[in-house]
């Protein structure tokens, strides 16, 4: 047993190697295959980053448009999903719906061999949003959608889908399009390291999507926009906001959205969600009091905290601001991170090894066996 009583939570173990994406590495920020976020975030699409992702570099515009062609082919959702997503009540969390749907989906369209990561990660990714919807205006309003759209990106199929809308401000589809490319990959987080756990046995690919969202769904993770989201909903003035932050910071209470395992400064995705949700914030639809009161509980944070926001705590009123309700919040965190969850399956599987760690043994030494006849409370 080693003296050295380690952080917990595997807090700065190198848990094996990874091409995919830097996080907090060196200082050199967070970049995808080696492209900054910013460059992807400002000058792609959402589609260009998932070829990225799954394929390793980004697509010619050919490549992009036979991507885009298949995207739109595989939005249909099986009637046996529809019927068993038609029975699933309206009080169902979206992450158990979409977890439900992974599995669903890995019984009626099986991985049955080698080499079929891309296509099964371009098939939950286009399916996602549209089987969500149909659970969710079905549940609600025993509407049953139609989930195709025609030749819409990801991001404005599912606002099409959520708000039964043909037409959609491009600035919230561009918002959108942009949470979805900052949300795709995060090296080594907890969900992607699930996932990577389960293929590493030789599990199947949806087994290692079904982890991950189980994984993504707890607040110390994917959670913590939905969270950060259900405090922020009811302060309304920068006085509340205080009044919020000063009873967190007595009872000791952690506020959602903030802090980092690995970035101890900025999450460099913050700014650019904070960006959009700033633009937002000065159209029609715009809420200016929710991004004043988040920019006051961010000043007072960093100021007297050093605790920074996360992706999480302005993805928050950049999706109230689409009109997307918080409990889909994560959900729409699966449909980005699904790419990359299938590049890190990939990659698991290119080089696999079995992943089995050991702990540090804090228990008893050997003990005697007493027979149950003989057992008392002082020989136990
Ligand atoms: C995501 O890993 C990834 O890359 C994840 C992700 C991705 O893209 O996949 O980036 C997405 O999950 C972002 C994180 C979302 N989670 C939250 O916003 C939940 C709130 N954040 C905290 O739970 C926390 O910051 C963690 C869990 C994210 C990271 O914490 P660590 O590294 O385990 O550090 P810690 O909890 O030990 O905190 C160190 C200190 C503690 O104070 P002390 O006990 O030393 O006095 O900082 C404090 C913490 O209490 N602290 C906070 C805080 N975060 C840290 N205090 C109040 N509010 C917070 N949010």
């Amino acid at each position: 047993m080693s003296e050295k009583k380690q952080a917990g939570g595997l807090q700065g173990v190198v848990a094996g190697q990874s091409a995919i994406s830097t996080v907090g590495v060196g200082g050199i920020g967070l970049n995808y295959r080696g492209y900054d976020i910013n460059d992807l975030a400002y000058k792609c699409t959402f589609e260009e980053v998932t070829y990225l992702l799954l394929k390793g570099h980004l697509p010619t515009q050919q490549q992009l448009d036979e991507l885009k062609t298949l995207i739109w082919s595989k939005r249909y959702i099986p009637c046996k999903l529809k019927q068993i997503l038609e029975t699933l009540p309206k009080e169902s969390h979206p992450m158990d719906i979409m977890r439900t749907v992974t599995s669903i989906l890995g019984i009626l369209e099986p991985e049955t061999k080698s080499g079929q990561e891309y296509d099964i990660s371009i098939r939950l990714i286009s399916i996602f949003g549209p089987a969500l919807l149909y659970w969710y205006h079905y549940s609600n309003s025993g509407i049953k959608i139609n989930e195709n759209t025609g030749k819409d990106s990801i991001a404005e199929n599912f606002l099409k889908l959520y708000h039964l809308k043909s037409e959609i401000d491009p600035l919230v589809i561009k918002t959108f399009d942009v949470s979805l490319i900052l949300y795709a990959e995060h090296d080594f987080a907890a969900s992607t390291f699930a996932a990577r756990v389960t293929v590493s046995t030789l599990s199947d690919f949806y087994s290692g999507i079904t982890t991950a969202i189980g994984t993504l769904r707890g607040p110390l993770h994917g959670g913590a926009n939905e969270a950060a989201m259900q405090y922020l909903e009811p302060l309304r003035s920068i006085p509340q906001a205080d009044q919020f932050l000063n009873s967190r910071y007595q009872s000791k209470q952690l506020i959602m959205g903030f802090g980092h395992r690995v970035y101890k400064k900025e999450d460099p995705r913050s700014p650019i969600i904070k960006d959009f949700s700033l633009q937002l914030s000065k159209t029609q639809n715009g809420d200016p009091t929710l991004l004043a009161v988040s920019q006051h509980i961010e000043k007072r944070m960093v100021e007297e905290k050093k605790i920074y926001p996360n992706l999480d705590f302005y993805s928050a009123s950049a999706y109230r601001q689409c009109g997307v309700p918080t409990p889909m919040f994560t959900a729409i965190f699966v449909i980005s991170r699904m790419t990359g969850w299938g590049g890190h399956i990939i990659e698991q599987r290119s080089n696999n090894k079995l992943m089995r760690p050991v702990s540090d043994y804090t228990g008893p030494a050997k003990k005697q066996f007493v027979p149950i006849e003989m057992r008392n409370k002082a020989n136990l």
